[in-house]
This record gives structure tokens, C-alpha cells and sequence, in this order.
């Protein structure tokens, strides 16, 4: 997978990349990730980037003209993108749906917006997915940028060694994870919860369901609608929905 990103910050998203899955992942040769520096698809001695909006208005835009040359000098050198992202809080969140659809490409451009965001005539012409990375608004798309990289290369075929580790995710089947522990048994007095050292695999298995099935109603129930349970997530549930209908009133909230 290729993956160019267009900004005026390359050596931010450089910097960022010289760790981490998407630099583990490039020196694999899974994927090449290069920085464009928007600056050098100027024409002019001060390589202006941004103008004010027309209509009048605060901020600044990022002018049409540097983008579209820098997108044609992309295609140019390899060849036709299969999506071209726009980062920008106007766009539609991203989701593990949207990361494995981007993670089946081969190759991808992303658009760092900055200011006010970027001449529409670009977004209009060439962009095929805008996104967002949640309600909040950021200074640029060079953060979003690398948090929807992260998201994606993870998904790549042979990135992450342990495939089980990725299809086991949160948000996979729609559900939080269930708690994790590792050496030792007691730390600071706080003991791991004794069904995980029992070495009974069904009742750890039946304990962890219970523990994303119960988590995920108590954090992100809105999530639970969409999810797909496994039989012991399934069986947790109604449990816990039969505790909630046999709780008396004065417990409920
Ligand atoms: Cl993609 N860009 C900016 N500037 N702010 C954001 C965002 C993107 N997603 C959430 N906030």
C-alpha cells in the first residue's frame, strides 16, 4: 500500500511516523509512506499556500491551485489513487468499518486541511472520502492524518503478527474489551481476579464475555444495537438484563 499525505507540516507527520506499527510496517516494505510538502506545489517566491475566503469572513483557506498540482504530480508518479481523504472536522467519522475499507487499497492520498479548511473546488474535483476524527476541532488534518494511518496500516495483511489480536478488537464485533492483567498476581495489594488464574479456559471465556458485554452497556450502550455476540456475550447479556428487571425500583438510576 502507498500512501501520500499532502501537507504544509511534512515534518510533523515524518516525525510521527519514525515509530511505531506504520514504521514498523514500512521498513517490512507493506507500506510507503511519503510526506508532500504542499510549499513545494507553489508557484511564487513566498509559496503562498492560503488566502482569505471569498464572501468575506475570519481565517484562511488553502488556496486551490497548490493542492490540485500536487495531487496531479501524485497521480502522475503512481498512477490513479484508489481514494483521496480529506481530513476535516466537516466530514464523517471514522469508524473500524471505514479503516478496513481503506486498509483493501493500494494506494491512498490523504489531504491535510488547515485554517478554515481548503478551497472546495479541490474537494469537488478530487476527493473521494471526507473525514473526521471525532466532535472537536483541531488546529490541522496532519494529527487525523496519522490517526487514520495508524488505524489503517494495523489492518494491513502481515502488519500486526497476531491476527487473532486484530480480529479480536474492540469495535470489530461492535463491543469493548474485556479487562487485561499480566505479572505479577499482586501488585500495590491489588490482586488479578481469580477465575483468570484458574487455568479453567470455559469459565475465563464465560468471565471475559460477561466483562464486555457489561462494560460496553455501562460506557457505550448505544454500541450494543450494532453488536455482533458471540453465544457467551449473548448469554451475559440477557443475564445482566434480567438483573436490571429484577432490581428493585430504588436501585435504578
Ligand atoms: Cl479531520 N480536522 C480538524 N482540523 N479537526 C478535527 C478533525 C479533522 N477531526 C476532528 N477534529
Amino acid at each position: 500500500m502507498i500512501i501520500d499525505v499532502v501537507t504544509i507540516f511534512p515534518a510533523m507527520v515524518e516525525a510521527l511516523l519514525m515509530d511505531g506499527i506504520v514504521s514498523r510496517a514500512r521498513t517490512a516494505g507493506l507500506v510507503e509512506v511519503k510526506a508532500r510538502d504542499l510549499r513545494d506545489f507553489t508557484d511564487d517566491r513566498h509559496r503562498v499556500v492560503d488566502d482569505g475566503p471569498y464572501g468575506g469572513g475570519p481565517g484562511m483557506v488553502l488556496k486551490a491551485e497548490p493542492l490540485f498540482r500536487a495531487i496531479e504530480a501524485i497521480v502522475a508518479e503512481r498512477g490513479a489513487p484508489s481514494a483521496v481523504v480529506l481530513l476535516t472536522p466537516q466530514g464523517q467519522p471514522l469508524t473500524h468499518a471505514m479503516a478496513a475499507r481503506f486498509a483493501q487499497m493500494d494506494r491512498l492520498i490523504l489531504l491535510c486541511g488547515r485554517y478554515e479548511g481548503i478551497d472546495e473546488r479541490v474537494a469537488d474535483a478530487f476527493v473521494t472520502d471526507e473525514v473526521s476524527i471525532g466532535d472537536y476541532v483541531l488546529t490541522g488534518g496532519e494529527l487525523p492524518a496519522l490517526v487514520v494511518m495508524d488505524a489503517v496500516v494495523r489492518l494491513v495483511p502481515g502488519v500486526v503478527g497476531d491476527e487473532e489480536s486484530v480480529t479480536a478488537d474492540s469495535f470489530v464485533r461492535g463491543l469493548l474489551d474485556h479487562p487485561h492483567y499480566t505479572r505479577p498476581a499482586v501488585c500495590r495489594d491489588r490482586a488479578v481476579p481469580d477465575v483468570l488464574m484458574s487455568g479453567n479456559h470455559g469459565a475465563i471465556e464465560k468471565w471475559r464475555a460477561r466483562q464486555r458485554v457489561a462494560r460496553t452497556r455501562d460506557r457505550r450502550p448505544e454500541l450494543l444495537h450494532g453488536a455482533d455476540l458471540t453465544r457467551e456475550e449473548r448469554a451475559a447479556l440477557d443475564e445482566l438484563l434480567k438483573a436490571d428487571a429484577e432490581a428493585p425500583a430504588s436501585q435504578k438510576q
